[in-house]
């Protein structure tokens, strides 16, 4: 079946043409109808003579008629088809529809945008935030498979946790003790041991214990990891070289999106900054005299303070933070050779906001055991990961990206609820849990 959507029925002037789509919206004058088209790529004025009243908004239809130049006083600059209108010869109702219990082209409160997710996804600006996550997740794969990295398919149910925290769904598993996964490191790692450079789309899940604008309960992480690397600054540049293509590849590729919510693709001059954690944490004593100096990460405040200075000072919207506290940081974290209480590790920082965690991880059985005991976890439970690494693992290291934070930043969405299709939170999956807050 081939199918001619709207965005191409310029092409057809003059000609026969058939035409899937819902009708958007219907104007009377007297015997004359004219119906708004729309269907995935826009929008298209149609008009007949007489139509039955069944022919209502939602409904989806076929029609075929004759595409014909509007005359000139006629045409809608605003509308990629407004020159030209569909002259219906014949009409076929496919589907009827009750109308939308509102207009979802209105500004909708985000509660509304959320329990009627399977409507208002409908809507077009609403449609283009996913049309950017395709295209970061479509760049990802083009730039880490350019870099002959192998994609595989991490588990997410899970024998352990991998990060961390408290933040983990459990689940009883045939009578068993199973969680999802908070993020498929642990896998990642042991696929070095395979393919020396490996990368992966995984959903992660975090049982994250409050509400913020920025944390959701299942997210979508783009993880690296690769192997025989010299240091652990090889990982910065790999990932730095990829965040660059893929600004560059929504630049070229997604422009209409973009225009849509005026969104200007973050800038990098020349390369990203780089700061310790405690440069950043001085550098913001300096500004704001609060004295954060001890902490072992920036807060919320504080990683939107940093980014502003570094946009003043630097013209770049990201900067890397680096050499986070062990305390801070995951058991397979590596190290700091040069002052064992910090890690080779990063986060990378945009427009205020942490998009992505990497760093080198500890390559050697023995020390990666000892830190398992260390972080008080049983060794049992990590004996399977722990054979890629008793077999001979290479130096390695890696990172993961957020993609819903990554799409929240780039257009200046308000939530990261905005930036997923159907967001879990504490309070949601799907329908809302707790309806009287
Ligand atoms: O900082 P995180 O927890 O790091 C890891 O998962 C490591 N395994 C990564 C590595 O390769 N060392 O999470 C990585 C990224 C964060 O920087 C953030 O962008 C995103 O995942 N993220 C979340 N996004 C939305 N909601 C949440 N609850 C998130 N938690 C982390």
């Amino acid at each position: 079946m081939k199918k001619i959507y709207i965005n191409q029925t310029p092409e057809y002037i003059g000609k026969k043409i058939t035409i899937s789509a819902w009708i958007d919206t219907r104007r009377d004058h007297g015997k004359v109808v004219f119906l708004d088209l729309k269907d995935k790529s826009g929008i298209l004025q149609a008009v007949g003579q007489c139509l039955g009243k069944e022919f209502q908004p939602q409904c989806v239809i076929q029609v075929q008629g004759k595409i014909k130049q509007r005359p000139e006083k006629m045409q809608n600059k605003k509308l990629e088809t407004g020159k030209i209108e569909l002259e219906i010869e014949t009409i076929k109702l496919l589907t009827e529809s009750e109308p939308f219990p509102f207009d979802i082209n209105d500004k909708l409160t985000l509660p509304i945008l959320l329990d009627y997710r399977p409507i208002t996804l409908r809507n077009p600006k609403i449609r283009a935030i996913f049309k950017i996550e395709e295209g970061i997740t479509e760049s990802f794969r083009k730039n880490m498979r350019a870099l002959d990295f192998t994609e595989f398919h991490a588990p997410a149910i899970v024998p352990s946790t991998t990060e961390g925290g408290a933040e983990v769904f459990s689940l009883d598993y045939y009578n068993s003790k199973a969680y999802l996964a908070q993020s498929p490191q642990l896998y990642k790692q042991i696929m070095v041991g395979v393919f020396e450079r490996v990368f992966t789309v995984a959903h992660a899940y975090r049982a994250e214990p409050s509400v913020t604008t920025r944390h959701i309960a299942e997210y979508v992480s783009l993880d690296a990891e690769m192997g025989f690397i010299d240091s652990w600054k090889d990982i910065m540049e790999v990932c730095e070289k990829l965040i660059k293509n893929i600004l560059n590849d929504l630049e070229k590729n997604y422009k209409k999106e973009l225009k849509i919510f005026l969104a200007t693709i973050p800038e990098i001059k020349g390369k990203i900054p780089v700061l310790t954690l405690q440069e950043a944490l001085d550098i913001l004593y300096k500004l704001t005299k609060k004295d954060q100096r001890n902490e072992p990460d920036l807060d919320p405040e504080g990683e939107k303070e940093i980014c502003q200075y570094i946009k003043e000072k630097y013209g770049s919207d990201f900067v890397f933070i680096t050499h986070f506290p062990v305390s801070k940081r995951p058991f397979y974290t590596f190290p700091d050779p040069e002052n064992p209480k910090l890690t080779l590790s990063f986060d990378i920082l945009c427009r205020g906001l942490e998009i992505v965690t990497g760093g080198q991880r500890i390559n050697d059985y023995k020390k990666l055991l000892e830190n398992i005991k260390k972080w008080g976890n049983n060794p049992e439970t990590f004996s399977f990961y722990l054979q890629a690494f008793k077999y001979g693992m290479p130096p390695e290291g890696g990172f993961a990206l957020g993609l819903e934070r990554m799409v929240k930043q780039i257009l200046g969405l308000e939530n990261i609820r905005e930036a997923i299709p159907f967001p879990r939170d504490m309070q949601r999956i799907d329908q809302r849990l707790y309806k009287n807050d």
